[in-house]
């Protein structure tokens, strides 16, 4: 009997244990710092930066290995085939199977000239205003942005003007176009602004917004439009989920500019992020509005943006990448604004 007890006692803190490890994992203690302390810690940094080559190796290595970001960032002809199955990566359960009316969709193969030398990778957030960024960014080779953001000329000084590529939410296309049931003219022309860049749509990650997608797709087709629409791949988007997981980054999905930044550090040889920062206060201890052309917050049911900055953090300090916060205009200073 007693035996017995001990036994059963046992099996009870076995389980509990299991259980206590499990949880821990999918809801892992941590603690973020506060605003205050990334400000503190980021003004301590200053802007002392230098490239580890190391580190832009092994990112590269390690994102190819779990990614290959060069063959699958895209849907593409040569990887989704008639009669691939693509799981879409934010839903369970529901698939699309590639038939003769989606495949003409697909560009044939990765259509970037690699290796992109020096990327931009640019944000929206609001930590971009008054930065003074826009003409260092332009600078680059290959400049990436996030969303469909507003560049007209009140931010250009702030954001730059060029475009390579531009990831586009479907729910994007949903809010701004009434997903384009109706008029299709006011789409057309605020795609303009990106010039003739490839255009980024997760169509394949919610299954409501794969419709919308595919006319984003006609309607730009329709128009004689110089731009190229490129389908993220959802095989994809859940690698470089899962890479970031193992990173710390438990989010339920991550954000479009750590998806990017990830396809950057696979593919550029150098990388600069601009625009990253989640907190409300700016390192001159100002507010910083959420975006840098409005204040509306996200809901941070799916992303978790303190954390994913904490990786982005990490590989700025190891000179992996470089990532502006501060003033671009005042080289060599003390990343602070006058008041
Ligand atoms: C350079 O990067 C490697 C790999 O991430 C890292 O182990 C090393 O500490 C970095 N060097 C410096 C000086 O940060
Ligand atoms: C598409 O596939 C279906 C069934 O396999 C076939 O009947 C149809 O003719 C095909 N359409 C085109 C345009 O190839």
């Amino acid at each position: 009997m007693v035996f017995l007890r001990c036994h059963r006692s046992k099996y009870i803190w076995a389980t509990l244990g299991v259980l206590a490890f499990l949880w821990l994992y999918i809801f892992p203690v941590y603690r973020i710092p506060s605003d205050k302390e990334m400000v503190d810690e980021v003004l301590r940094q200053g802007q002392i930066w230098t490239r580890n080559q190391t580190g832009v190796d092994l990112y590269r290595k390690l994102l190819t290995e779990c990614c290959d970001p060069k063959r699958m960032f895209a849907v593409t002809k040569e990887n989704s085939p008639i009669g691939k199955v693509l799981w879409y990566d934010g839903e369970i359960y529901h698939y699309h199977t590639v038939n003769n009316e989606t495949y003409p969709f697909f560009v044939q193969d990765t259509p970037l000239q690699l290796p992109l030398k020096k990327c931009s990778v640019v944000g929206n957030g609001g930590v971009l205003k008054h930065s003074g960024c826009g003409k260092e960014i332009d600078q680059a080779d290959f400049i990436m942005r996030c969303n469909l953001p507003p560049l007209s000329k009140e931010y250009t000084t702030d954001v730059g003007t060029r475009t390579h590529l531009v990831s586009a939410n479907p729910s994007i296309i949903e809010k701004n176009f009434q997903n384009l049931l109706w008029s299709r003219k006011s789409f057309v022309e605020s795609m303009k602004a990106f010039g003739s860049s490839y255009i980024y749509i997760p169509a394949f990650s919610m299954k409501p917004g794969t419709d919308p997608s595919l006319r984003a797709y006609h309607t730009l087709a329709d128009s004689a439009s110089s731009q190229t629409v490129l389908f993220a791949n959802p095989d994809f988007l859940k690698n470089v989920g899962r890479f970031w997981k193992n990173h710390g980054v438990h989010g339920k999905r991550l954000s479009t500019g750590l998806f990017l930044v990830s396809l950057a550090l696979g593919l550029c040889e150098e990388v600069t992020t601009y625009g990253f920062w989640p907190f409300s206060v700016g390192l001159d201890e100002r507010p910083v509005s959420h975006h840098y052309y409005d204040n509306i917050l996200p809901s941070s049911r799916f992303h978790t943006m303190p954390e994913e900055f904490l990786q982005l953090w990490h590989l700025h300090k190891s000179g992996t990448l470089r990532m502006r916060v501060g003033d671009c205009a005042k080289e060599g200073q003390e990343p602070k604004r006058e008041k």
